[in-house]
Order: structure tokens, then C-alpha cells, then sequence
């Protein structure tokens, strides 16, 4: 599926969603109800596009409790509209009701606590990238002795998407026994609507509450980028939002250095964060695209479960993938098996299970190249490594 697709839609329907929100609060219901129909549908078209997306159970509860709201303000209208005083409690009642409540994401919803089951060596090529995080967090995890002098707090992941800053990041929780907090700052940012900068002090102090007791943990921020967003429901929020991460990292850096708390963050855009920002993170390492024998290897890997032709070069495909990530290259492969895979359906064959799909040729991943360009442009990847040169610190 397409991440970007889905991505589009979804925050189209966070649009809608915070408008209706906003406009059921002023009173203005017509509009709430058309608003919140909007929003139903266009999270009802992301479920049904891409039935694997990670979110979707969050959309399913949330278009039902807008659909519950949808209910009971048009059962409010239905009541014959008086004017005068009495008009104006019930439509305060009816805007203040628990339902606005419900709509905000919980804390619990966001914030996922789980430990990985990824392996830092899965993760291909990127030998600067695995480097700082072993020195800034699994060696200070594993002797914080050997570091009188403190150790590199915050830590920032930057490159094209699809290249393995998420995968870096659970690698690295993976690795230390600790506990790892995992938040999506662009979800943050459009459904815990105006709670926010509440559930990032949260966050924080959560995270400290357990470093007290000795036990570690790392905060990954995922599309930190978000949190200084433009795009946003609530009027001057991301400020709020911003100077409220601000602070807690500076609480994270200053005091009791001992206290074994990571903060890891991930942005495609690192050109939106700010100096103030940028400061916080004493690391910023380049997550870049795979080189011809990362992709090399990449293939292998990808590949291993597959049937190949004996004439399928992997070094071949290696350097034909020239500007493709990590992530397109697992596409490439999904989709080279999905046309065999096709074949045996449409031949009649795949309902028998001792049937096999046919051998992969080298023409097959020809056909998938010439269908599928790389996801990162080139512009792109000029602007990452323009800022590399300004601000890359490993
Ligand atoms: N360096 C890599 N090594 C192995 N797999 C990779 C690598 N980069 C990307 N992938 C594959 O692509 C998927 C998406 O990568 P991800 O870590 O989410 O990228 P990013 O966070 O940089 O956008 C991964 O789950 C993995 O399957
Ligand atoms: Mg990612």
C-alpha cells in the first residue's frame, strides 16, 4: 500500500474531524453534522483502500462515536427551536455533553509500549547510523560507569522516508531491557487535539517516574517534525505543543544526568525543525538511501523465501536499483512474488497446496522496475544532503 496515499486521506480526515469538532462546540450544528459525515466517509475510504493500516481500528471506533454524535444532535434539532434563553442552555448543553469529550484520543490510544522484535543487524548497511546509536544509548545503557561525563541526550534520525530510521529506533529498543515508549508525533498532533501539550508532559514524566526506580527508559518520537507543524486544528496549539517539548528536553539534558532516559526522534523533514529544536538534539545522524551493496544485500535478503531462476543476478538488481530505498526494494520483491503468485491464481492451479508459483526471472523484476519509480526524488535528496553539510552531527 501506499503509505503517502493513506497518509493524504488521513489527514484529510483529521481536518474534517477537528472542524466539526470545532464547529459542534460554537453551536454551529448544521454544519457539526456535515462535518463529522465528511469525516466518516473519508476515514471509511482509508479503511476500505488499505485494510492493513496500522490506524485503522482507531478510525472504525472514532467514525462510530462521530456517528453517535451525528445522532443526538439531529435528535436535539428535531425538538422544536424556541427562542430566547431557554434555547441557549440547551444548545450549551448539548455542545459541552460528554460526547466532545470522547472524541479526543486517550493518552493510552497514542502512546504504544512495546517491546520490538527487531535485531539491529536486520537492519542493512547504515554502519554511521548503528555506530552513534551503540555509543549514545546501549553502551551508556550497559555501563553507565564508564561515562563520568554524562552521555549524548537527545538524538535525531533524518533522511528520505523508507530507509530505516523506525527500524533503527526499535532495533535500538530492542537491544536495551528497557522500557520503550513509541509515540507518532503527527498523530499527537491531530487527534489528541487540544491535549497535546498535556500528553507530551505526560509522556515525560512517565518516562521519569520510571527512571526513578532505576529501570531505563527511551522515548522514540516518530515524525517529530509534526510537533512544529503548520497544519493544524487549534490556532497557535503547536506552539503551545512545541515549547512544552522544548522544556521537557531540557529537563532530560540538565539535571541528574545519571538518569538512564533516551529521547530518539525520526523526521523526513528536517528542514522544518527550528534552531531551539535543533539544539536539543546533541546527535543528528543521516538514515540514507541504501548504496549498490546495501541493496545488493537487501535483495538477498528479501528474496530468500522466494523461487529465483538461476539467472537472476542479485548484484545485477543491486545496481539497477539506483536511488530506490529500503522500503521500495521490499516492494519490489512483494511485487515480483505477487505476479507468479497471480499466474497460479488465474491458471486455475493455487487451490491445490502442493502447487508451486513458477520461477522468478530476471524479466519479471524488469517489469516491476518499469512500473515502480523510485519513491524519493532527486530534488530531495539534494535538500538532505544540503542540510547534511549544515547540520549533520554524529
Ligand atoms: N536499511 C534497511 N535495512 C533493512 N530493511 C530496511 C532498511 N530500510 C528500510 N527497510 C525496509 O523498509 C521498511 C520501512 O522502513 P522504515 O524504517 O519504516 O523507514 P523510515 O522510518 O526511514 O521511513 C522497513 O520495515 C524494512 O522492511
Ligand atoms: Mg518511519
Amino acid at each position: 500500500m501506499s503509505e503517502s496515499a493513506a497518509k493524504e486521506l488521513e489527514e484529510a480526515a483529521s481536518r474534517y474531524a477537528a472542524e466539526a469538532i470545532k464547529a459542534d462546540s460554537q453551536g454551529s450544528y448544521g454544519t457539526a453534522i456535515n462535518l463529522y459525515q465528511k469525516a466518516i466517509s473519508t476515514m471509511m475510504r482509508l479503511v476500505q483502500l488499505y485494510p492493513e493500516y496500522k490506524l485503522n481500528q482507531l478510525y472504525l471506533q472514532r467514525a462510530m462515536t462521530y456517528q453517535e454524535r451525528i445522532k443526538s444532535l439531529q435528535s436535539a434539532r428535531g425538538v422544536p427551536q424556541q427562542d430566547g434563553p431557554q434555547a441557549e442552555v440547551r444548545k450549551t448543553n448539548v455542545a459541552e455533553g460528554p460526547m466532545v469529550e470522547t472524541l479526543k484520543a486517550s493518552y493510552d490510544d497514542l502512546v504504544v509500549k512495546e517491546k520490538p522484535d527487531v535485531r539491529i543487524d536486520e537492519v542493512v548497511g547504515l554502519e554511521d547510523a548503528k555506530r552513534a546509536l551503540k555509543e549514545a544509548i546501549i553502551f551508556p545503557y550497559k555501563r553507565p560507569d564508564l561515562f563520568p561525563l554524562g552521555w549524548p541526550r537527545g538524538i535525531l534520525l533524518y533522511g528520505p522516508p523508507g530507509c530505516g530510521k523506525t527500524m533503527l529506533a526499535a532495533a535500538t529498543a530492542a537491544e536495551i531491557d528497557g522500557y520503550f515508549m513509541t509515540v507518532d508525533a503527527a498523530s499527537i498532533m491531530s487527534k489528541w487535539l487540544g491535549e497535546a501539550e498535556r500528553n507530551v508532559s505526560k509522556l515525560f514524566n512517565t518516562a521519569r517516574k520510571l527512571t526513578d526506580q532505576g529501570q531505563p527508559a527511551l522515548i522514540f518520537i516518530d515524525e517529530v517534525d509534526s510537533l512544529l507543524g503548520v497544519r493544524n486544528q487549534e490556532v497557535g496549539g503547536e506552539i503551545r505543543v512545541r515549547n512544552q517539548f522544548l522544556k521537557e528536553m531540557d529537563g532530560v539534558m540538565d539535571k541528574g544526568h545519571k538518569r538512564p532516559l533516551y529521547v530518539l526522534a525520526a523526521t523526513n523533514k528536517p528542514w522544518q525543525l527550528d534552531t531551539p529544536f535543533l539544539r536539543r538534539f546533541e546527535k543528528r545522524i543521516y538514515v540514507s538511501l541504501p548504496d549498490t551493496a546495501a541493496r545488493k544485500f537487501m535483495f538477498e535478503q528479501y528474496t530468500k523465501p522466494l523461487r529465483l531462476d538461476t539467472a537472476v543476478s542479485l548484484t545485477e538488481l543491486g545496481r539497477i536499483a539506483e536511488n530506490y530505498s529500503g522500503s521500495d526494494i521490499k516492494d519490489i520483491c512483494q511485487s515480483v512474488q505477487l505476479r507468479v503468485v497471480s499466474e497460479l491464481f488465474e491458471a486455475g492451479g493455487a487451490l491445490d497446496p502442493s502447487t508451486k508459483t513458477r520461477q522468478i526471472t530476471m524479466a519479471d523484476f524488469k517489469e516491476v522496475f518499469r512500473a515502480r519509480k523510485p519513491s524519493v526524488p532527486r530534488e530531495a535528496l539534494k535538500a538532505f544532503i544540503t542540510w547534511s553539510e549544515n547540520y549533520k552531527a554524529l
